[in-house]
């Protein structure tokens, strides 16, 4: 049995926190898409650590933490990491595995990633510059090189062809900057990964789930950035929805059980592209400031907005969520009135549908007001503890998107999560 957790926004939702806290009911967390362009912040103890490639399972000590075929593997991060984790206490050699069909990012992939970004100018992406893109490219493209080929003796002359074709591409977009220091560090990495335990992981999740074991499969991004059904050019290069699931790990879709969407209480999109809800006034600097809202992995501040329920009825919808979750909710607690946009007006009609291309559209979001619950909920405890006026936002959330909130998430630490009683 496999359950989801995904981002139903454009990102940093509080997946790692959700996924940490919730590992505790399974065997095995699986990442089955993205890269290193996910920062997922978590707490262990007082200690905030940032992961980015490792699965926000990694410190339970006894489960399982797959990193699947559907990810982007940087070696040179992903060492990095794992040393990290470890000086945390984590034995990485003992519940980390790597699925040997994961694709590599290779140092050309990065120099790729800017060079795009860069010939955009005014239009790029805001890409986290990882390498993401490319690295995707090459997977579609049938060029890319697996975590498995590592093991082949052949590698080096594989990695040497496909850097020659990419080099032929920075050479178009006149990249000039020297990545051989890039390269070094990559080579040695790969020594580290060489002694991973690389697995055949659909067998290996296939096997785990034939054997009763129950399966937490963690998603990077949000549905709003996905390839097909995000916010399109303005979006990630892999499939962020439950669907992805299925191709990132190699789990049928009837594997799948519960499907837990993350939403904060607002709204928040870092890197450019349309955004309906966005904030450009003190109210936004506001809840940017209160809900430290400055990208995990790039640092970049976050653009702030209210919560967009046509996006994220649109999310639910494409997820088959099963059941929400709300973080962030006590970074609401000052204000005097909140929103929540229930309707866009598309060129002048009122909708409740996500148009095809939001930027290319005239889109003005529509609102409902709601009084502020003006309460420092960070140290409630239990649902009955929560404002009134808190659970009538709730109520609302439930009844326009049909799926009920189920945890309402108070603060960053692990234990700071209350469950919605009904
Ligand atoms: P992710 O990418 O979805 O894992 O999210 P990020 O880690 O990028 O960003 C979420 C940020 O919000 C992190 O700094 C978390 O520690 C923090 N966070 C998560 N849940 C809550 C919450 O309920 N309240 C507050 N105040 N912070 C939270
Ligand atoms: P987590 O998992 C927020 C955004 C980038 C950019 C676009 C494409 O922490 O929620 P990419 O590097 O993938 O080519 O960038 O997607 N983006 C994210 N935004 N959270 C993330 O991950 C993101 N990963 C990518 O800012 O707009
Ligand atoms: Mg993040």
């Amino acid at each position: 049995m496999v359950d989801v957790i995904l981002g139903l926004q454009w990102g940093d939702e509080g997946k790692g926190k959700i996924v940490d806290y919730f590992a505790r009911d399974y065997d095995m967390v699986a990442r089955f898409q993205g890269g290193p362009n996910a920062g997922h912040t978590l707490y262990v103890g007082d200690q905030k650590v940032v992961l980015h490639q490792i699965p926000s399972g990694i410190f339970h000590e006894s489960k399982i933490n797959l990193i699947g075929n559907g990810v982007v593997l940087d070696p040179v991060i992903f060492k990095r990491e794992c040393e990290s984790v470890a000086k945390l206490g984590v034995n990485y050699k003992k519940n980390l595995y790597i699925s040997e069909r994961t694709h590599l990012i290779l140092p050309t992939h990065r120099a790729l990633d800017k060079a795009s970004e860069l010939s955009k100018g005014q239009e790029k992406i805001g890409s986290t510059l990882k390498g993401i893109g490319p690295a995707y490219m090459d997977k579609t493209g049938r060029n890319g090189l697996r975590v498995g080929d590592l093991l082949d003796k052949n590698f080096t002359t594989q990695y040497i062809k496909l850097r020659l074709k990419h080099q032929r591409l920075l050479d178009n977009f006149n990249f000039q900057e020297d990545i051989s220091a890039w390269e070094e560090e990559f080579f040695e990495a790969l020594e580290f990964l060489r002694d991973f335990q690389i697995v055949n992981g659909e067998y290996f999740i296939n096997e785990h789930i034939a054997n009763g074991k129950k399966v937490l499969a963690e998603g990077a991004q949000g549905s709003m950035l996905d390839v097909d059904f995000g916010t399109f050019p303005f979006v990630t290069s892999s499939s962020t929805i439950s669907a992805g699931v299925c191709s990132g790990l190699g789990v049928a879709p009837q594997k799948i059980k519960e499907v837990i969407g993350i939403t904060k209480a607002y709204c928040t999109r870092v890197g450019s592209g349309p955004f309906p809800t966005e904030l450009h006034d003190e109210t936004g600097e506001r809840i940017r400031q209160a809900g430290n809202e400055f990208g995990s992995t790039t640092g970049r501040p976050r653009r702030c907005g209210w919560i967009d329920l046509v996006a994220l009825r649109f999310a639910c919808m494409i997820n088959g969520v099963t059941q929400l979750v709300m973080t962030k909710a006590d970074i609401l607690d000052g204000l005097d009135e909140l929103k929540v946009c229930h309707a866009y007006q598309v060129n002048g009609k009122e909708t409740t549908d996500v148009p095809f291309q939001m930027n290319r559209v005239n889109l003005e979001a529509m609102y409902t007001t709601f009084a502020g619950w003006k309460t420092d909920i960070s140290g409630v405890k239990g649902f009955d503890g929560m404002p009134a006026k808190m659970k009538e936002y709730i109520q609302y959330l439930d009844a326009y998107l049909k799926v009920p909130v189920q945890y309402i998430s108070n603060g960053p630490g692990r234990e700071q999560i209350v469950r919605v009683d009904r």
